[in-house]
């Protein structure tokens, strides 16, 4: 695997949340893209919203200035990434879809080709065994929203190799980033503490101990939270909390992890948070 990162041809698969997110943060760079999804209406609404985070990431001064803009292409197309130098996946959390694409775009892409799974939770020895290459992938935990957030979590798997852990780096460093790197393990470290810590605080709200707004302004006021847990949970999406809990619960049987009712009625009403204009809290 060579250090190839200033011609990065990055693929990215799944046009929701993250994806549009680490696009943004990858053209702002000056790196091309293709942003891969099932349909066509969720990459309409994926290239809207990548124009609007990069106009937002411009305003912050959040993108190394008076560098051109990658190239963005999109489609449904899978096999349109067979050229990319490096592949993130950012598919819904839920391992039977992570493995159906990790599957297929391993044997699209060429040798050499990084394979990073943006996963929140399903430890990368899991995923290592659906790639041709397991030691071509490694797990990169961006944050939300990545375009902002300097510091990524980086997973490496028992599989991981050297020449991986190489070129993540340098890609990394390519699109500003600082990255920790910590060991495999479900949830990792990140999502380990904090996915938790926002069902505890749901079930706060569920037993009528505080709202959410109470429940945030006291880890915002007393415990210096920028963001408090339910807002978090808001901005990440409840239906992808539900699905992350489900395999931290499943991988470690910590009941801290079990769903709470209160995440899994948003879910079933539709309420999923900041994406769909409603959650814990009304987005206007
Ligand atoms: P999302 O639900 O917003 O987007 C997922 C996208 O994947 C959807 O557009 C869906 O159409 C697409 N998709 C599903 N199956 C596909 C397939 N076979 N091929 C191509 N596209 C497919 O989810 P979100 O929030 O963007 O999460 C993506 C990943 O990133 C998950 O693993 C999640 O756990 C992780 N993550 C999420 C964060 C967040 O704040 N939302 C933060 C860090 C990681």
């Amino acid at each position: 695997m060579t250090d190839r990162h200033e011609q990065h041809r990055l693929a990215v698969i799944g046009g929701g949340v993250m994806g549009t997110n680490i696009a943004a943060l990858a053209l702002g760079h000056g790196v091309d893209v293709t942003l891969v999804d099932v349909d066509e209406p969720t990459l309409a609404t994926a290239r809207t919203a990548i124009r609007r985070k990069l106009k937002h990431a411009q305003l912050l001064e959040a993108l190394p200035a008076g560098r051109a803009h990658g190239t963005l292409a999109t489609t449904t197309a899978p096999a349109d990434i067979a050229d990319a130098t490096a592949v993130v996946e950012a598919v819904v959390e839920v391992a039977e879809v992570k493995r159906e694409v990790l599957t297929e775009v391993s044997g699209l892409v060429a040798p050499g080709t990084l394979l990073i799974s943006n996963t929140s939770c399903i430890p990368i020895d899991e995923m290592a065994g659906w790639v041709a290459r397991g030691d071509e992938l490694v797990g990169v935990h961006f944050m939300n929203p990545a375009y902002l957030i300097t510091m990524v979590e980086v997973i490496r798997g028992r599989a991981t190799g050297d020449a991986t852990m190489t070129a993540v780096t340098s890609l990394l460093t390519a699109l500003g980033r600082t990255a920790l790197v910590v060991n495999d393990a479900p949830g990792f470290v990140v999502n380990r503490l904090l996915h938790p810590l926002i069902n505890r605080a749901a079930m706060l709200v569920q037993e009528g101990v505080a709202s959410a707004e109470t429940v945030d302004g006291l880890l915002e006021g007393c415990l210096g939270h920028t963001t408090g847990p339910l807002r978090t949970a808001d901005l990440i999406g409840i239906d992808n909390l539900v699905d992350s809990l489900r395999v931290l619960h499943e991988r470690t049987g910590d009941p801290e992890c079990d769903p709470c009712e209160l995440m899994l009625r948003k879910v079933r009403d539709g309420h999923h948070g900041r994406k769909s204009g409603r959650g814990f809290y009304t987005y206007g």
